[in-house]
């Protein structure tokens, strides 16, 4: 599908012997909201930070066709271009705000320093749009709460600080990695709102990241779902819920919270466990564990198209099981 934000094709991610992100592609379009599931360790988290350039150059051989954020090329792009397209282009929120936010620095500090840098501001003009981007975010008071540390904040406030950040540079591209799985369900059910109301704002493209299947119908307008670093169905995420074509999917769906049970419900995991990483893996990742195997998923499943916007990677989405 061509995009006109994000556009990424045949990522691959390998730390030493371990492929943690296996020829993974997608896009994500302005205004859009891509939802992102799968089991801990399917590769949600790598991806994205690849993307980003994150990892450690020392660690992380990343390898693409593709890596297209509007108008830069990410996979040629300089260190320090890379440094000016985070903040400014694309920001990443986190499941923990200790790690995004410096200690030594007031939040209003931290905040202003993003404006200065990627928006061009002084410091006077840059310190008020801070307060004003704290208040934003619901921080009660932000004036005073500007000039307090990280630690003297409760984990939501701190969770709120690292958002006015993230959003400080006007982002095109946001991206939420669990953002709220650490917070009760009251100041989790705001922060949704808060970062939707933002991106409705701004028409900037979203990618979150959730275990929480309920969360993610609420949200995401596409979902992808990960197994073993591999991208094993797509689609809108009315026709998911509606509709999953993959056994994985299937089971995520019929495990873990459904839409009319209460929110933030936790996987009963599937049985079995995923494959390990760090050797090739023969046929169907999924197959070990899969309730619908049969001799055909000996062999590797390409993604195979569901509909105009969706695809599954399994083989009985080709009648070969007839
Ligand atoms: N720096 C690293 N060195 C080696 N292996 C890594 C590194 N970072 C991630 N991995 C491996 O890559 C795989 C994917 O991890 P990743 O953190 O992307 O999963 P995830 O889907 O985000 O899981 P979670 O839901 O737990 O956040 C895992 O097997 C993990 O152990
Ligand atoms: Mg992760």
């Amino acid at each position: 599908m061509k995009s006109d934000l994000l556009d990424v094709q045949r990522l691959n991610v390998r730390f030493g012997p371990v492929h943690a992100v296996r020829d993974v592609s997608f896009s994500v379009r302005r205004g859009e909201t891509v939802g992102v599931v799968g089991e801990s360790g399917s590769g949600k988290s790598t991806t994205m930070l690849a993307v980003l350039g994150l990892h450690p150059k020392k660690q992380a051989n990343i390898t693409s066709d593709r890596l297209i954020l509007g108008d830069d090329d990410l996979a040629t792009a300089s260190e320090k271009a890379m440094r000016d397209i985070r903040g400014r282009k694309a920001a990443v929120i986190f499941q923990d705000p200790l790690a995004a936010l410096n200690p030594l620095y007031t939040a209003g500090y931290q905040i202003a320093e993003v404006l200065i840098r990627h928006r061009g501001m002084d410091r006077a003009a840059a310190d008020a749009e801070a307060r004003q981007l704290l208040d934003r975010v619901g921080v009660p008071d932000a004036a005073r709460r500007a000039k307090q540390y990280p630690h003297q904040f409760s984990g939501g406030m701190r969770q709120r600080v690292m958002i006015a950040m993230a959003l400080a540079g006007r982002p095109e591209l946001l991206i939420a990695d669990e953002p709220t799985t650490a917070l009760d369900v009251t100041v989790q059910a705001e922060l949704v709102r808060l970062i939707r109301e933002l991106q409705a704002e701004t028409n900037m493209g979203l990618v979150w990241i959730t275990h929480d299947l309920s969360l993610m119908a609420r949200v995401a307008d596409r979902v992808l779902v990960m197994y073993a670093g591999s991208i094993v169905e797509e689609a809108p995420a009315d026709m998911l819920y509606a509709r999953p074509r993959h056994p994985y999917t299937a089971g995520l769906l019929g495990s873990i919270s459904r839409l009319d049970q209460p929110r933030g419900q936790r996987a009963k995991a599937i049985p079995g466990m995923p494959p390990a990483l760090d050797k090739p893996i023969a046929g169907c990742a999924f197959a070990p564990r899969c309730p619908l195997r049969f001799e055909k998923c000996s062999e590797a499943p390409p993604l195979f198209a569901t509909g105009e916007k969706s695809a599954a990677a399994c083989w009985h989405l080709t009648g070969a099981d007839a």
